[in-house]
C-alpha cells in the first residue's frame, strides 16, 4: 500500500551542497559531532527492542481498555478525533506541500500534508491518504514512529514503524531518531530542488531562509520568507517583488483547504514548531550520549561542550533576531500562552514576544517535559546547575553575555515558582552542601 522511497544517495546530495553554503553554517551551532550517528539499535540504547512509553502508547493503552473511544469520519478519517484524544489543538495546523515522506505522491501544492503538533507529539494528515503518520517523543527513546490505517473499524491501532527511520535518524536529527523540520524550494507538484536549501530549521534560521514547501499564513513586515512559493515563474515573481506571497492572511487564492481541519498554516505555530524539533532532537542526543557515558565511564566530564550547546539552544542565545513584527492567523499564540504555567505576577515561558524575538522570556517551555525531567540524574542536575548559574549571574561567559540581567532574573523567578523538583539551592536553601557533588561531577 505505501510507497517506501528512502533515498539515501539524495540525502547525501543534500548534505554535501548545504555544507558548502557558508551562511548555513554560521547560523547553526550545536557542539562538535553533532551530526554523527549514535549507535541506538545496540545494548546501551537498544531503541528497537524497547518499548515506548510515550503519548501514542499510552492512548493505544486506553484504547485498548476501553477507556477512550475514537470516531471515524467518512471524510477526514480519524483526524478530528484523534487530535482531541492525543490533546492537540487544530490551531497549530501547518501545511507543507513539499514531497516528503513515505506517502510522498500524495503530496503537492493542492493536497499539502497538515502537521499539528503539541509538546510530545507531532501528526501528519493528508486528504485521503491510506495512513495519518505520527511521531512522539519518548522521554527516553526519543522520536518514536507510528502509522494509523485510515479505514473505519471498532479497533484502531497505531503501528510503530521503524522504516521511516530512513529519513528520521540522520544527521540532520543530530543522529538520532527524531524530527525533521527543512526549507527547500519546489516545482509546481512539490519535488524539492536539492541544491537550494536548509536542511534543519530552527530558531536559529534567518525568517528568509524559511518555509521553502510550507504554506504560511501570517504577518511579518517586510521580512520576506520563501513560503507559498512553487515553480519558477513564482520565485521570479518573488525575486522582483519581494512579498508578493508574503503577509498572506489567507490561501483561498492558492489552494482549496476545505477538507482540512482550518484555512491555516499559522506562521507563530511554525516558529514554535521550529525551536520545539529541534529541542526534542537535543534532549534525545543528551540523554542517550549521557546513558552511554555513564555506562562506559561512569562519568560525565567528556560531555561539556555538549551540555554548553544545550544550554544555548535552551536559552536561545543564538536565536534569529526577528525585525518586524509577527502576527498568526489561526489564534494559535493566544491559545499556546494560556497553556502556562504561570507565576504569581502571571507570567510564564509560553508568553510570546513576536516583536525582536519568538519568546517574552527566552528559555525554553519543553523544560517542563518528561524528557527533560527524565534525562539521566547527573546530567539533569549539572544542566540545572549551569542554567542557575548563568540566572543568577554568576556565570559571565561571553556565550551568555547577550541575555540581559533583567531576562536572567525574571527566568529565575519564574522557574522557581512554576518548576517542581528543582533542587533546593534554586530557592537558596543549603547553598554549599547541595550544590558541590553537582559540580564535581560534570568538571
Ligand atoms: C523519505 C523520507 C521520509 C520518510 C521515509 C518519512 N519521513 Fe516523515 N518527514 C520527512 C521530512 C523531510 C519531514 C520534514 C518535512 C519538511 O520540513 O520538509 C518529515 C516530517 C514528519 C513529521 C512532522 C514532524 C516530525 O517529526 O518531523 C511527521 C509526524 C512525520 N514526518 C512522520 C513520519 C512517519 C510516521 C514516517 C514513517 C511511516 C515517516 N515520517 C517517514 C521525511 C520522511
Amino acid at each position: 500500500m505505501l510507497a517506501a522511497r528512502p533515498d539515501r544517495a539524495a540525502r547525501w546530495i543534500v548534505a554535501v551542497a548545504t555544507s558548502a553554503l557558508p551562511w548555513i553554517a554560521a547560523a547553526q551551532s550545536d557542539f562538535q559531532g553533532a551530526t554523527h550517528m549514535v549507535p541506538f539499535e545496540e545494548d546501551t540504547i537498544s531503541y528497537n527492542k524497547t518499548p515506548s512509553t510515550g503519548p501514542i502508547t499510552r492512548l493505544q493503552s486506553r484504547l485498548d481498555r476501553g477507556e477512550v473511544k475514537l470516531k471515524f469520519d467518512p471524510q477526514t478519517g480519524w483526524r478530528d478525533s484523534v487530535l482531541a484524544a492525543l490533546e492537540i489543538s487544530p490551531k497549530s495546523q501547518t501545511l507543507l506541500f513539499s514531497k516528503t515522506s513515505l506517502q510522498r505522491e500524495r503530496i503537492a501544492p493542492q493536497t499539502p500534508r497538515a502537521v499539528f503538533f503539541n509538546d510530545d507529539v507531532y501528526v501528519g494528515w493528508i486528504p485521503g491518504a491510506p495512513v495519518m503518520e505520527f511521531s512522539e517523543v519518548d522521554a527516553k527513546l526519543g522520536g518514536v514512529f507510528y502509522t494509523l490505517e485510515q479505514t473505519a473499524t471498532d479497533q484502531p491501532k497505531f503501528v510503530r514503524n521503524n522504516q521511516c527511520l530512513e529519513c528520521h535518524a540522520s544527521a540532520k536529527t543530530m543522529g538520532v531518531p527524531g524530527h525533521l523540520i527543512r526549507s527547500f524550494k519546489t516545482d509546481e507538484q512539490g519535488i524539492i530542488d536539492l541544491i537550494t536549501g536548509v536542511s534543519e530549521v530552527n530558531h536559529r534560521t534567518p525568517l528568509e531562509d524559511r518555509w521553502g514547501g510550507w504554506y504560511v499564513t501570517g504577518t511579518h513586515g517586510k521580512v520576506t520568507h520563501r513560503g507559498n512559493l512553487f515553480g519558477k515563474a513564482a520565485f521570479a515573481k518573488a525575486e522582483e517583488k519581494p512579498n508578493y506571497l508574503g503577509n498572506l492572511t489567507s490561501l483561498k487564492k492558492l489552494v482549496d483547504l476545505d477538507s482540512y481541519a482550518t484555512p491555516h498554516s499559522d506562521i507563530v505555530a511554525l516558529m514554535v514548531l521550529e525551536h520545539e524539533a529541534h529541542m526534542h532532537n537535543f534532549l534525545t542526543r543528551l540523554h542517550y550520549e549521557t546513558t552511554m557515558a555513564l555506562s562506559r565511564y561512569q562519568h560525565i566530564r567528556y560531555l561539556r561542550s555538549m551540555s554548553e550547546g544545550f544550554l544555548k539552544y535552551l536559552l536561545f542565545t543564538e536565536e534569529t533576531p526577528l525585525k518586524a513584527k509577527v502576527r498568526g492567523t489561526s489564534g494559535y499564540a493566544d491559545y499556546f500562552a494560556t497553556l502556562g504555567p504561570k507565576d504569581r505576577k502571571g507570567r510564564s515561558l509560553r508568553q510570546l514576544d513576536l516583536e525582536t524575538r519568538l519568546f517574552k522570556y527566552p528559555c525554553s517551555f519543553l523544560i517542563y517535559s518528561e524528557a527533560f525531567d527524565l534525562l539521566p540524574k547527573p546530567m539533569r542536575e549539572h544542566v540545572l546547575q549551569r542554567l542557575h548559574e548563568v540566572l543568577t549571574g554568576q556565570d559571565t561567559s561571553p556565550e551568555f553575555a547577550n541575555i540581559p540581567a533583567e531576562t536572567r532574573r525574571a527566568i529565575l523567578e519564574i522557574l522557581v515558582e512554576t518548576k517542581p523538583n528543582l533542587p533546593g539551592y534554586w530557592r537558596g536553601e543549603k547553598q554549599r552542601a547541595e550544590r558541590q557533588p553537582a559540580s564535581e561531577e560534570a568538571r
